[in-house]
């Protein structure tokens, strides 16, 4: 079941957020900078995630898999290993696109490095078209990132 984050899930938001950047690699620079994060920052992310009119955070298989969307731009997807392969990042997708749709943000962004073969598949089965717009992955010369887009 995917559900949206409830105000008072702090804790829980930071555990996922902790696991996430622990275990993907091309994020791990920004481990340091959430291991900082006070208690207030944390409570305010999730009071965001759960109750802003422009942001939203989705959760699944109790804390097994996450997505933020924000502005209409897809953010953090991620689903543990153990529960990989059966369609939760999916759910949780289709989830973001439809409270953005539901909000007027016709449009849903989200950005996935080409090397990404989940994370385009995990888009792909969710309805996520390429864009053509490309950027390069800042300070890293071989890595590019292509916008997917719903509609
Ligand atoms: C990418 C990720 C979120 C996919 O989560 P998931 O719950 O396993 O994905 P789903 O089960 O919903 O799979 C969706 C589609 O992708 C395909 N897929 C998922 N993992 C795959 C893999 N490793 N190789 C090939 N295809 C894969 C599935 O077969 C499915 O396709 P289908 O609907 O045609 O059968 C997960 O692997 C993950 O968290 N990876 C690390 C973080 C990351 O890459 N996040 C995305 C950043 S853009």
């Amino acid at each position: 079941m995917v559900r949206r984050i409830l105000s008072d899930e702090w804790a829980e938001l930071r555990d996922i957020r902790l696991r996430l950047l622990t275990d993907v690699p091309w994020r791990v620079e920004h481990l340091a900078v959430e291991q900082a994060f006070t208690q207030a920052q944390w409570e305010e992310r999730s009071r965001t995630d759960a109750t802003s009119a422009a942001r939203a955070g989705f959760v699944g298989c109790d804390w097994d898999g996450i997505v933020e969307v924000d502005d209409g731009e897809i953010e953090g997807l991620w689903v543990s290993p153990g529960h990989r392969r059966r369609g939760l990042a999916t759910e949780l997708l289709e989830a973001a696109i439809d409270w953005a749709a539901a909000r007027g943000q016709g449009r849903v962004e989200s950005w996935v490095r080409e090397q990404n073969a989940p994370g385009i598949a995990a888009h792909a089965a969710a309805g996520f078209v390429l864009s053509g717009r490309v950027q390069q992955w800042p300070d890293r010369a071989a890595w590019q990132v292509h916008m997917f887009r719903v509609p």
